[in-house]
């Protein structure tokens, strides 16, 4: 890039002073971000600290932290960062970007990984190849077998992959450089060829490794860039982590878009979309109150001190039995600080690592357990009101005869509820959502537009 090109591109960025969205997301509130931010003023109009108690991407703190504090907490370390980066940025010049994106590029750790996965990356790119002019045999095997960990751990291997020369070469490599275990090529080891292409796992490994010497609080938007980076480049259907491209159609045949599938994603340059976040959350700009990030279940958090001063609460629990942590469990693994033990599952008496590479111990929410919903909501409601504030839920109603996933509340029980807890309980519309939700007949995307409520409680 030229440096003409560079200033420009870092202009653009400062002009904009937000990220919009730091990571694809479902079930963010981005749509309807105006709707709620209106119903918090109309309940705490003194401009007192809001406490987003299921935070997520991070959107909605964000936005209510352009006119009061604001306090951010989420069971998900991967949440608390992107919140810290966008509600605490650190101040951060463009000198030091540009210094610590050349450290990554002219890292030593960075030719070790290249070299321990030259042959991955060579095959990867061979049978790209041949996808591209009709044949995809070989880039299905790829993508049903690529983990290097789940090659590791298997008893059995299919017969016809030619890939798994290349994996014994690599895991070889990775022996002879002592990364075959620890967390230092982590994404490589585990997600690459599955999720990513193994040569921006690697880009993505180096990163990471640069990032986790920084000193916080510049680690935080540095690993916050990484996890945009990482949420933009994946390879997947929707941009989760949850289900990984199935490459065959029902027939077992290679699908006849696979290698459009494939090619976008893995064609990305993860050290530029680094380079291009990094400016992104250096640009943001001083937040105008002392924001409070923190990371925990939200029981701790009602019973907690940090709470203390919020005016009131605004609560975005999960509505689905589908658990955050599956479809993010790889964000959360980049910021973690533990090396995941992962998920088997058992076909035809064969026990093999998952599909997805999920971890054994990730965060079950009690609002997507349908027998223990009930009971989260109701400490939800106890919580608060022993503070005394106002509460307003986000849900969302099911449609029956749509083809939307089942919740597992409905409005009218939470409402009741609340009324148990709470003086005055109204219902408002947040409008409708539109959600790009994974189709799994088709394993295809499909847009779906889903009512949004505001449960509005008063003490
Ligand atoms: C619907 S999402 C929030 C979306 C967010 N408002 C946004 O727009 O990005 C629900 C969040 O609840 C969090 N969560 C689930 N169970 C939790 C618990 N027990 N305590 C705290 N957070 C929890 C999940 O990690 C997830 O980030």
């Amino acid at each position: 890039m030229t440096q003409l090109s560079l200033e420009n591109e870092q202009a653009h960025i400062s002009a904009q002073s937000i990220v919009p969205r730091p990571i694809h997301y479902l079930g963010s509130k981005l749509r309807v971000i105006n709707e709620i931010t209106r119903s918090l003023d109309s309940v705490e109009s003194t401009g007192g600290p809001i406490c987003d108690l299921f935070a997520g991407s991070g959107v909605v703190s964000a936005a209510l932290a352009k006119s009061r504090p604001v306090i951010a907490s989420d069971i998900q370390e991967y949440s608390r960062v992107l919140c810290s980066a966008v509600l605490a940025p650190a101040p951060v010049t463009d000198h030091y970007v540009s210094v610590l994106n050349k450290t990554i590029l002219k890292s030593e750790f960075r030719e070790e990984l290249l070299f321990a996965f030259e042959p991955l990356i060579r095959n990867e790119e061979r049978v790209v190849n041949e996808a591209a002019s009709g044949n995809s045999n070989e880039l299905c095997c790829l993508l049903e077998h690529g983990s290097l960990i789940a090659f590791a751990r298997s008893d059995d291997r299919p017969h016809s992959c030619s890939q798994f020369d290349s994996m014994d070469a690599t895991l070889d490599k990775l022996e002879s450089i002592g990364l075959t275990s620890g967390r230092d090529a982590i994404l490589s080891r585990y997600y690459g060829g599955v999720y990513f292409s193994y040569r921006q796992a690697v880009e993505l490994d180096n990163i990471l490794f640069q990032v986790n010497q920084l000193e916080e609080p510049i680690k935080d938007t540095f690993l916050a860039a990484t996890l945009s980076t990482t949420s933009d480049v994946v390879n997947t259907v929707g941009k989760q982590f949850a289900q990984p491209i199935r490459p065959r159609d029902r027939s077992g045949s290679p699908k006849s878009n696979l290698y459009q599938l494939v090619s976008r994603d893995r064609n990305r340059k993860v050290l530029d979309v680094f380079r291009e976040w990094s400016f992104r959350y250096i640009a943001l700009t001083a937040p105008k109150f002392d924001n409070t990030i923190v990371r925990g279940d939200y029981r701790e958090i009602l019973s907690g001190d940090t709470i203390g001063s919020a005016r009131a609460i605004y609560a975005d629990p999960p509505y689905t039995r589908d658990h955050y942590s599956r479809y993010y469990h790889i964000l959360e693994t980049i910021c973690a600080v533990k090396i995941p033990d992962v998920t088997r599952v058992a076909t035809k008496g064969i026990s093999r690592v998952s599909r997805g590479i999920y971890p054994t111990d990730r965060h079950q929410s009690p609002f997507s357990i349908k027998t223990q919903a009930p009971g989260a909501f109701e400490s939800l409601f106890e919580g608060v009101r022993g503070l005394s504030v106002p509460l307003i839920v986000s849900y969302s109603p099911y449609a029956q005869g749509t083809r939307a996933r089942p919740r597992l509340m409905t409005i009218s029980e939470i409402t009741k509820m609340a009324g148990d807890f709470f003086r005055a309980v109204e219902i408002r519309s947040a409008g409708t959502i539109a959600h790009n939700k994974f189709n799994s007949a088709q394993h295809n995307t499909e847009r779906r537009f889903d009512a949004e409520v505001l449960i509005v409680c008063l003490p």
